[in-house]
């Protein structure tokens, strides 16, 4: 049966990483995937990880199914972490996903369940998966305007002419900060005018939130999603652990749905659990169990807020370390843009043909849409990059 199958086209930012790995040279740079590198190259497991994972070992006497939706403390606890006091809590309904790419999964198809003819909007451009899972499961998507490739800022005319658009049972996909793949994202004005927007159209806006942490702070992060859950009838929450915990592999997601109508409730959790037992029946524990000993115990929880604090200000001097090495190569601001991004990427603004020049030249791995894995720099690589960026005439 199985030759009736047809390749697949293949995930971009992955096919990267294979080529990178098969690249004998020494002196190549990686700024590829979306992981966190620290100075020696290294994605290293989090101080409180290390603690929780220790007294796990030593507490935990049984491995028996949890919950459909995963233990309630860990959703109580992301639910604290992303929404603060934003919505009162009988208005949310949460489910434990395999990681934040899960409960995207998972709220695709809740909103196929929701609305068979719903159309996603998409900001253009989007994280490739975004694109690829809708595509897989048949759904309509519609991109909106968000990158300006002169200013490499927010191009938010365009995008608000865009999400005027939108009609009821649509969904708009929003990232909650620090946006992947540009870094460039909207400030607290400009999240008030979608807000006023996504009102005006009756459209359903769905957060995708993943790097929470990582841009301006943990909660000044989260403000942008607080906001628009507040504001109106109905949103979506798409969370990922991976990177603010460095968990990556454990998988360690939630799917939120917030209805202010508090009586959607009951339907909303059982249809969360529903989608969970279809696809995958019970999510992954040991993930989300040790997000939730760390958010629940002030000592690790204050040692990962200083260790993602590390991190955050870590990227926030690459990235202007980098803009100023530019800026001196070049004698002129245009790469100013570096230092005002937020978040693990950057998106360049050059050509493809140009990003696989880098590549064969200098061994400088970037996505072909000229995205930079920020974390991926140090203080060796930057003057190499800057040159290379140079020599290329970007
Ligand atoms: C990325 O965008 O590089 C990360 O989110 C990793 C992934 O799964 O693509």
């Amino acid at each position: 049966m199985f030759e009736t199958l047809q390749p697949q086209p293949a995930d971009k930012i992955l096919a990267l990483m294979a080529q990178y790995r098969a690249d004998p040279r020494e002196t190549k740079i990686d700024l590829g995937v979306g992981v966190y590198k620290d100075a020696t190259g290294l994605t290293p497991v989090m101080r409180a990880i290390k603690t929780a994972e220790h007294k796990l070992w030593e507490d935990q006497d049984s491995k028996a199914y949890v919950g459909l939706a995963g233990d309630p403390a860990f959703g109580d606890a992301m639910i604290k972490l992303v929404l603060g006091d934003a919505v009162a809590r009988d208005t949310i309904s949460a489910a434990a996903t395999p990681g934040g790419t899960g409960a995207v999964r998972q709220a695709f198809e809740l909103i196929q369940m929701a609305r068979q003819d719903a159309r996603v909007f998409v900001s253009n451009p989007t994280w490739p998966n975004h694109l690829s899972i809708l595509k897989y499961l048949e759904m309509d998507m519609v991109p909106y305007r968000y990158f300006d490739d002169e200013t490499r800022g927010v191009d938010f005319d365009g995008m608000i002419a865009d999400l005027k658009t939108a009609k009821v049972g649509d969904v708009v996909l929003l990232h909650g900060c620090c946006h992947n793949p540009t870094g460039a994202n909207l400030n607290a004005a400009q999240w008030e005018e979608v807000i006023a927007v996504l009102k005006s159209t009756g459209a359903t806006p769905m957060i995708d939130i993943a790097y929470q942490g990582f841009g301006d702070g943990l909660e000044e992060d989260a403000a942008a999603t607080r906001a628009v859950t507040a504001a109106m009838p109905e949103t979506i929450i798409a969370a990922s652990c991976s990177k603010n915990f460095g968990i990556y592999r454990e998988r360690t997601g939630m799917l939120m749905v917030v209805s202010q109508d508090t009586s959607a409730k009951g339907l909303n959790q059982a249809t969360l659990a529903f989608l969970n037992r279809q696809n995958f029946s019970f999510p992954p524990d040991h993930g989300a169990r040790i997000v939730t000993m760390i958010l629940n115990d002030d000592a690790m929880r204050a040692d990962w807020m200083t260790e993602l604090e590390d991190i955050r200000t870590s990227m926030l001097g690459l990235r202007s370390d980098l803009a100023a090495e530019l800026q001196r190569l070049s004698g002129s601001d245009r790469f100013g843009f570096l230092a005002q991004h937020r978040g693990m990427f950057s998106r360049l603004g050059t050509t493809p043909e140009m990003v696989e020049k880098l590549r064969v030249d200098a061994g400088i791995y970037m996505v072909g849409d000229s995205r930079m894995n920020i974390a991926g720099l140090n203080a060796k690589t930057i003057p190499i990059l800057a040159k290379a960026i140079i020599d290329a005439g970007i």
